[in-house]
């Protein structure tokens, strides 16, 4: 096993998320340095890091040349140029969802990892949960009958998270809520039910400054006939789980539920989590399988990073399965648009 040599390129909301992952790899990796146009964020995580002296820089280009990898953890606008720049500097890259802001930029971030040999893994952290691959395995041991739906739903308040900058702004964010935190869900719907046939997607302003929709609900047709539905909302004034998944087959439906115990937006990293997994069968009770205080920890995602670089194989969430995700997004808007139903 190699042990690789990493920087972090971007430090605001989501990188003590990947910092506390990273410390708990140390056999795998050694950072050397995080990077941030604003010095104090950059020092924060430096000093968050267990590595001895890691370097805060105010340009990612300074670090480049001295790591294997980097983690790219910027604005969605930034994810286009700060990968191919990171890709032609030689590094792999682990970059934090959505993928790009359309379907060219993505193709050609995909063809730059192609044409420079490296590993290009995009961040879409609930595969990676534990939890969540016991959701999906108990569906597919067949045990309780065929999947034949799916229902997500994301409950959040992020007042005090979205409240400017570029979280705000179409062009920065790439849309709404649908296009930016909705692929948490659909993502694990496209893992377990296999390909979009047809989606639609509905959105409304429910008082976030933003352009693009703080709510939206979806509906989607897979190929393989289940079908499935997704509602999220940013704006949540009361909110009851963060993440809800059902998975309803013929015999039982099965409930995966991921809940801070704290303000997640607020406490960030430090937030607390509970999650549970039940199966509900006619007739009984409903009963507990899995309890865990699994939250968003990226410790398995990002050792699935480190085994990609060791074995050279395709990342579970490679830029294929990224593009394929965002363009159900973007096909989902473009609906919208025609019928106004965004
Ligand atoms: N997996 C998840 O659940 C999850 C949750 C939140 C955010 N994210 C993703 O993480 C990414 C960052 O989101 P965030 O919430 O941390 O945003 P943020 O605004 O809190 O942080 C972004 C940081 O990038 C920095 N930055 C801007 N330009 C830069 C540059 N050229 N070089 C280096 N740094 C630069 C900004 O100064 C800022 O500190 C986005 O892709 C977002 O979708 C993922």
């Amino acid at each position: 096993m190699k042990k690789y040599k990493m920087g972090i390129i971007g430090c605001g909301w989501i990188a003590p998320f990947h910092a506390q992952a990273l410390n708990r790899l140390r056999d795998r990796v050694e950072v050397l340095w995080a990077a941030d146009p604003d010095q104090a964020r950059a020092e924060a995580i430096a000093a968050m890091l267990a590595d001895a002296e890691v370097e805060a820089l105010a340009d990612y280009r300074d670090g480049l040349a001295r790591v294997d990898a980097v983690a790219i953890l910027v604005p969605h606008h930034l994810h286009h140029p700060v990968t191919l720049e990171a890709l032609r500097a030689g590094c792999h890259v682990l970059l934090e969802k959505p993928f790009a802001l359309t379907l060219d930029e993505a193709d050609d971030m995909i063809a730059e990892a192609q044409a420079q040999a490296k590993t290009l893994m995009v961040a879409l952290p609930h595969r990676y949960r534990k939890s969540t691959q016991a959701f999906k395995a108990i569906i597919e041991s067949g045990d309780y009958g065929k999947l034949f739906m799916l229902d997500g739903f994301m409950d959040e308040d992020n007042r005090e998270y979205i409240t400017g900058g570029w979280f705000v702004k179409k062009a920065t964010l790439g849309g709404g809520v649908y296009f930016s935190a909705s692929p948490h869900l659909i993502d694990v719907m496209l893992w377990i039910a296999g390909e979009v046939r047809t989606v639609s997607m509905v959105g409304a302003r429910a008082g976030l400054p933003m352009e693009g929709e703080d709510t939206a609900l979806s509906v989607i047709k897979f190929k393989s006939g289940v079908v499935g539905a997704t509602r999220h909302t940013w704006f949540s004034p009361k909110p009851h789980r963060w993440y809800t998944m059902r998975a309803y087959c013929q015999r039982a439906v099965i409930t995966l539920e991921i809940q801070p115990l704290g303000s997640l937006a607020v406490e960030g990293a430090n937030c607390q989590f509970k999650s549970k997994i039940t199966i509900g069968e006619a007739g009984q009770d409903e009963r507990v399988v899995l309890e865990s205080d699994e939250g968003l920890d990226l410790t398995e995602e990002a050792r699935h990073f480190f085994d990609c670089l060791d074995s050279g194989a395709r990342p579970q969430t490679d830029g294929a399965v990224a593009r394929e995700l965002m363009k159900v997004a973007l096909d989902a808007y473009r609906d919208a648009e025609i019928t106004g139903a965004n």
